[in-house]
């Protein structure tokens, strides 16, 4: 079997990995981005339940670092996303991913803009869907990841959804080194996505007790929440994210959460964690590779060695 390590996408974009800093609320700004792309990635702004002003903002702060193109995220649950759409229009950014929902009504209107799109999936019916929809390339993202999950691993998901569609694949969930990477190309997949790993690198802007976390967790340390309330997200287990687990009984015999509320929920314990580091009220978002991850580095260093090992070991005889 013979590995095919181009992508015509990635090369339109200039990229000298086929690697994406995956979009992530919080987490990913305009610093991390500028600097993934700078290095040769891909770099998403993560933009959660932001306004419109807060993405503006960091898409400013990406071009400070970066004249390479980088990504928005648009977490589809948000309710702002119309102003965000409107900012990302607006300041000529060249890619979108989305995340936690349908961007059907909003792929035309992209496009009309030369916007390249590129939603998460999390099952082939979802990715054939997005494929007739005429999305450029899809990310099958694994349950294994950090964040908002879906409920199939990478290695099941990925290559039901390369014989599946047409359009290029990018696995997401569950890697940190070359060998991840490589095993991601023997499935099918075109390229790879990565969070987790880049939390912890020097341009991550994440509060220190948030990669101190994350250096320390062991393989079996995260936890996910929300199971019951059907929004699942996978977070390091902390206190507090335990106590949440445990309390998913008594809120699903309550009344569904409101919009706000879930805002408040999400938004708020996002923010506890990659701002203020705040173990008692943070959700620190992290995947099952962080157990891996052992050493701060810079980005650059990141995707250098990741691609190197992945390269050697695809080319093997
Ligand atoms: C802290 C954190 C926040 C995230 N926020 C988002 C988000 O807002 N939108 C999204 O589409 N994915 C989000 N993700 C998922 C990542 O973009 C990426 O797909 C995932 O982290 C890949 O798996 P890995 O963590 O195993 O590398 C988040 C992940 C993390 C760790």
């Amino acid at each position: 079997m013979s590995v095919n390590l181009t992508n015509p996408l990635f090369e339109k974009l200039g990229m000298k990995y086929p690697i994406i800093q995956g979009g992530m609320a919080w987490a990913g700004t305009g610093a991390l981005a500028g600097a993934v792309s700078e290095a040769g990635g891909l770099g998403i702004i993560g933009t959660g339940y932001w306004h419109a002003e807060d993405v503006r903002r960091e898409i400013h702060r990406a071009r400070e670092i970066t004249d390479k193109p980088f990504g928005v995220n648009v977490m589809l649950m948000s309710w702002h996303i119309r102003e965000v759409f409107d900012v990302i229009i607006e300041e000529g950014v060249k890619v979108v991913a989305t995340g936690a929902g349908d961007p059907s009504p909003f792929i035309d209107e992209l496009h009309a803009h030369d916007i390249i799109v590129i939603p998460v999936v999390p099952s082939v019916a979802m990715a054939r869907m997005m494929e007739k929809k005429g999305v450029d390339a899809v990310v099958a993202e694994g349950m294994e990841s950090g964040g908002h999950i879906g409920s199939l691993t990478t290695m099941t998901l990925v290559p039901q959804v390369v014989d599946a569609v047409s359009i290029p694949v990018i696995a997401a969930g569950g890697m940190a080194d070359g060998r991840g990477v490589a095993a991601a190309y023997m499935l099918g997949a075109n390229g790879v996505q990565m969070g987790t790993r880049f939390l912890a690198t020097n341009e991550s802007e994440i509060h220190d007790n948030f990669k101190n976390a994350v250096l320390k967790a062991k393989d079996v340390d995260t936890i996910v929440t929300g199971e019951l309330i059907g929004n699942r997200a996978r977070v390091l287990k902390t206190k507090m994210s335990k106590n949440f687990v445990k309390k998913e009984r008594e809120l699903i015999s309550q009344p569904a959460l409101t919009p706000e509320q879930r805002e408040e929920l999400e938004n708020g314990t996002l923010r506890n964690a990659v701002v203020d580091g705040d173990k008692d009220n943070g959700a620190f978002m992290a995947g099952q590779i962080a157990g891996m991850i052992h050493e701060i580095k810079p980005v650059a260093e990141v995707m250098a060695d990741i691609w190197t090992q992945a390269e050697s070991l695809l080319n093997r005889k």
